[in-house]
């Protein structure tokens, strides 16, 4: 184990325990075993059905450097809130060892005080009474900082969060994306050495997506490490040094961008989208290396495809030529680099198989 290391981890997993069939509540009546039965099954309707236990990350090893940004990409129920919470200290791991700003896993209580968490997807535990910017105040001063430096820094974190102009807003009175950069803004407050994202960038608009961006790309300078989750590759790829690709719980693969893209170097990537409801009976030319396509949702019967596809000048007509056989209109062509997006299939994509 590294001792510089500002996050380490070593096969952690977690399990959460299923729901189980619970008789509480249940009125034991003395007149028989047919009314106790019906009481019982009544009780177990209630009390919800059985669920067998998830399991929701497995063995999970990974360093993080101090300064570094690391990028946690995964679609939905991959794992990502779960690893977070556990470098949070807010949940206990089932298996596994690991230190975050050097304090083991084991003593979570020590691991909060040096780390920042911002969940935008959760409980936001914002006081409604408060404006935006005395919600900052408060909790700088909650935490036991003076209250001029926390005057000074809610100042500081509300002009980098651009909400200077809303500071004087009641925290019920922002936007989803005033409230999210908020929370954004509460967890820089206290300059801690780890700085823990859970999809900061949802809901945000184009200009303060690249403004928090460039936020988090700044806090290495701070000597912050900063982990930041998302499930759009885009995103992740964006703002991080490193990515871990989380699929069902499991790391699918761990690198910079460049890293990950590397196996796609020279091809090209063809988004098509065509008017026809069948795929081509015959299978793709040799120069398509991987095809996904979906069903546009709405009445007119498109596909969207994703090819990947050797570069060369006949590769375009090759491609079109074969999508061409199933009888549809091709309505849209782009042409585009490979991107940390298309190492990842698409969850809800189709495949088809090459010859
Ligand atoms: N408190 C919990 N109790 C039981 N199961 C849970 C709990 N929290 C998460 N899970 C399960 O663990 C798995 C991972 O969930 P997690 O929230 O970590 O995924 P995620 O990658 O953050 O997903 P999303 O992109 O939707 O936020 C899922 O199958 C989820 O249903
Ligand atoms: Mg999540």
């Amino acid at each position: 184990m590294s001792a510089a290391a500002a996050i380490h981890l070593c096969e952690v997993g977690k399990t959460y325990p299923g729901r189980e069939l619970s008789l509480r509540g249940t009125k034991l009546e003395t007149q028989g075993p047919v009314l106790w039965v019906r009481n019982a099954a009544r009780a177990v309707r209630l009390t919800g059905e059985a669920a067998p236990p998830v399991r929701a990350l497995e063995r999970v090893s990974l360093t993080v450097a101090p300064g570094e940004v690391l990028g946690v990409l995964g679609p939905n129920g991959s794992g990502k809130t779960t690893l977070i919470k556990i470098l949070a200290g807010l949940i206990r791991p089932s298996e596994g060892v690991g230190t975050v700003a050097g304090w083991p896993l084991s003593q979570a209580g020590v691991i909060r005080r040096h780390v920042a968490y911002v969940s935008t997807t959760g409980w936001m535990g914002l006081e409604w009474a408060l404006t935006a910017e005395e919600n900052l105040r408060f909790f700088a001063e909650l935490s036991g900082m003076p209250s001029r430096r926390a005057r000074e820094r809610t100042r500081a974190a509300l002009a980098a969060l651009d909400l200077t102009a809303d500071a004087a807003k009641l925290s019920g009175e922002l936007s989803n994306g005033m409230r999210q950069r908020l929370l954004m803004a509460r967890a820089l407050l206290w300059h801690t050495p780890v700085v823990l994202l859970d999809e900061p960038f949802v809901g945000l608009d184009p200009d303060h997506r690249r403004q928090v961006r460039d936020l988090i790309r700044g806090l290495p300078r701070e000597g912050q490490t900063v982990v930041v989750s998302d499930h759009q590759a885009d995103v992740v790829e964006a703002v991080a040094d490193r990515v871990l690709v989380l699929e069902a719980g499991r790391v699918q693969a761990m690198g910079t961008p460049r890293e990950l893209v590397r196996p796609l170097a020279g091809l090209s990537v063809l988004e098509v989208v065509t008017e026809m409801a069948a795929t081509p009976a015959a299978p793709p030319p040799p120069i398509v290396h991987h095809v996904e396509w979906q069903a546009r949702p709405g009445p007119m019967g498109r596909m969207a495809w994703r090819l990947t596809v050797e570069t060369g000048d006949t590769a375009f007509s090759a491609v079109l030529a074969w999508l061409d056989t199933a009888g549809g209109r091709i309505i849209e062509v782009e042409e585009r680099r490979p991107g940390l997006r298309d190492v990842l299939p698409e969850a809800s994509a189709h495949r088809v198989e090459s010859a």
